[in-house]
């Protein structure tokens, strides 16, 4: 049974900084590559865990380097996708020698697995905070659909491709969504889009298919829907997705990082 873990918007910082001076994300991952090593004895063999964007803060060596020392610990092959503040070439530089990393233009991948696929695209617009598809990328996940014909797939990209009512975000979510519906128009199977970006976990369809942003590791995005918010964090828990296929079909668990009370059986409940 083929089962992957999502987790998102790490915004590692350099060694001795706190992001936006309030949030120790180094903190906040490595509890989270705990939290995902403990898990491994309840949910059983789990294939990848995938980064949805956003690893660092300011996409600088120092950075990818930090959070490769925190990630050293995570007893599970990883991948990841660039989000808005990622920089391609240091983070190709950090990856090189991962394999999966690719040696030139957009940061996608494909991987696959006995019951899906996992598809990674790169949506940077380096400089801005939102998010595009580039030709290239587009044409590259229609060959991949082709080849992967009606195989149920997961794809990962940053920006979600719709509005959550946050409207500072909502300025800087995927611009081309558009582009991104019709490469998927007509694919036999099942689809789940994963993205981050917002650091909440928000669920709803586009283009027809399941899309579900995950929380951040460290920190949300203020769910503030009022026309005149501003762009703001709250220091909420963190949390990951474990994305399963199970019985015919796609599964998403929100799990909360950290280690909790439990567990307790339910004494005198049949
Ligand atoms: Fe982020
Ligand atoms: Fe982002």
């Amino acid at each position: 049974m083929t089962k992957i873990l999502q987790i998102s918007d790490t915004h590692i910082v350099p060694h001795g900084d706190l992001a936006y001076d309030k949030v120790d994300t180094a903190a906040a991952l490595s509890e989270t590559v705990a939290t995902i090593n403990r898990l491994r004895a309840q949910a059983g063999p789990i294939d990848l865990v995938i980064v949805t964007g956003d690893l660092t803060e300011h996409g600088s060596d120092a950075e990818y380097g930090r959070f490769l020392e925190i990630m050293a610990d995570l007893e599970l092959p990883f991948r990841a996708v660039p989000g808005n503040h990622d920089r391609r070439g240091p983070m190709r530089s950090a990856f090189e020698t991962t394999g999966w990393m690719s040696r030139q233009g957009d940061v996608n991948w494909q991987t696959d697995f006995e019951d899906f696929a996992v598809v990674g695209l790169d949506s940077l617009e380096e400089g801005q905070a939102y998010g595009t598809l580039a030709p290239d990328t587009l044409a590259w996940l229609s060959g991949q659909l082709v080849e992967l014909n009606g195989k149920p797939v997961i794809i990962a990209l940053h920006h979600p491709p719709f509005a959550t009512g946050i409207q500072a975000m909502d300025a800087q979510n995927l611009r081309n969504a558009n582009e991104l519906e019709d490469a998927l128009a007509g694919y036999s199977g099942e689809i789940r889009l994963i993205c981050g970006h917002v650091h909440r976990s928000i669920a709803g369809l586009f283009a027809g298919r399941f899309c579900q942003i995950c929380q951040g590791t460290s920190h949300a995005v203020t769910l503030d829907q009022r026309s005149d918010a501003g762009n703001s964090l709250t220091v909420e828990p963190g949390g990951m997705m474990l994305h399963e296929w199970r019985g015919g079909r796609f599964l998403s668990h929100l799990i909360p990082v950290g280690s909790f009370p439990g567990p307790y059986p339910f004494l005198g409940v049949r």
